[in-house]
């Protein structure tokens, strides 16, 4: 089994610009996401399609991108843009693009249809930089599939969890963007002289959130959460992108600038996981050097597995804080 050896980006927020909205580039371009993806797909209107993809041909040539990580989202397979939008991408004399994201991804031969294309273009043109792939999983079929998607090629950077296209695809009764559905969740039983029965929400996500992540770390892929919908709940999102890091996602897709902070924040492990992760690495060197497998700390038993927990953190922390000195 081979482990992607993919280039070490900071994904915390992730950006979208719908590409026919170009007034929107300049401002993108100068905030703060870690990545940004210009998008061809469903921010896109059809009889708009042709235009935003000229808009994003031309401010990959022609804007100032500085250091962004800089992405296009472009049509599904399916769909009649699909290969016009690769050409039109690749065609051009620019090797600004880092990334290419394919929405809607079912199966592993979808990902070997985008490589072989992607491919074709870049050995006609001779082209150097190759971007590598970011697959969003939101279909019934991606889900059972996504063990295979993941390893499906070596140009694979990270999989995306794509709510709204998720619950389109399994007939979830949700309407909004990436949040939660207040009917999922189930009630306490029967209670004496009536008593009211507390309900809890359940998380509706959990088991595709819970698949991705694991098969992304699998194949030493980012995991990337869904958008959130509503930009101006800034309690809502940070409820969702704090359980998505916890659970090991790199970041959340966002679709409003107001939600970038918010993302950077929360998928950045703080002073405190920072300072206790770098004790913890030191106690356990010295019970190493004491011939001991695991020692106690703070009331708590660690273990050889704690370091690896502690090292994800620590190395978290110096990938952001590089990102701050290269500024
Ligand atoms: C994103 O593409 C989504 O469908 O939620
Ligand atoms: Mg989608």
């Amino acid at each position: 089994m081979h482990k992607n050896n993919i280039p070490i980006r900071l994904n915390r927020s992730e950006l979208a610009v719908p590409g026919s909205r170009p007034d929107f580039f300049e401002k993108a371009a100068s905030g703060r996401s870690d990545i940004i993806f210009l998008d061809l797909e469903d921010s896109v209107a059809i009889e708009k399609k042709d235009k935003a993809r000229k808009n994003i041909v031309d401010a990959i040539r022609n804007l100032d991108w500085k250091d962004k990580i800089l992405s296009v989202r472009v049509n599904s397979l399916d769909s009649d843009f699909f290969e016009k939008d690769i050409s039109d991408l690749l065609e051009i004399d620019n090797e600004r693009l880092d990334l290419l994201m394919l929405p809607k991804v079912n199966s592993p031969n979808d990902v070997l249809k985008l490589e072989n294309i992607v491919e074709k273009i870049e050995k006609k043109y001779n082209r150097k930089k190759k971007p590598g792939f970011e697959l969003i999983i939101e279909t019934a079929s991606g889900l059972i599939n996504v063990n295979d998607i993941a390893s499906a090629s070596k140009r694979n950077e990270s999989l995306h969890f794509g709510a709204a296209d998720f619950a389109a695809s399994i007939g979830a009764k949700t309407m909004s963007i990436g949040g939660t559905s207040s009917s999922y969740g189930t009630l306490e039983p029967l209670k004496k002289n009536n008593m009211k029965r507390n309900f809890f929400l359940n998380d509706i996500w959990q088991v595709a959130l819970f698949n991705i992540v694991v098969a992304a770390n699998a194949w030493g892929l980012r995991a990337i959460d869904c958008p959130y919908g509503n930009f101006n709940d800034d309690e809502g999102f940070n409820v969702l992108a704090k359980s998505a890091y916890s659970l090991g996602y790199n970041g959340k897709m966002i679709i409003h600038p107001n939600q970038i902070n918010l993302a950077n924040q929360i998928f950045s492990p703080t002073v405190d996981e920072v300072k206790e992760a770098k004790e913890i690495l030191q106690v356990i060197e010295k019970a190493s050097h004491q011939g001991k497998g695991a020692v106690a700390f703070k009331g708590k038993l660690l273990d050889i597995v704690t370091i690896k927990q502690a090292k994800n953190i620590v190395t978290l922390s110096e990938n952001i804080l590089n990102k701050i000195k290269n500024k």
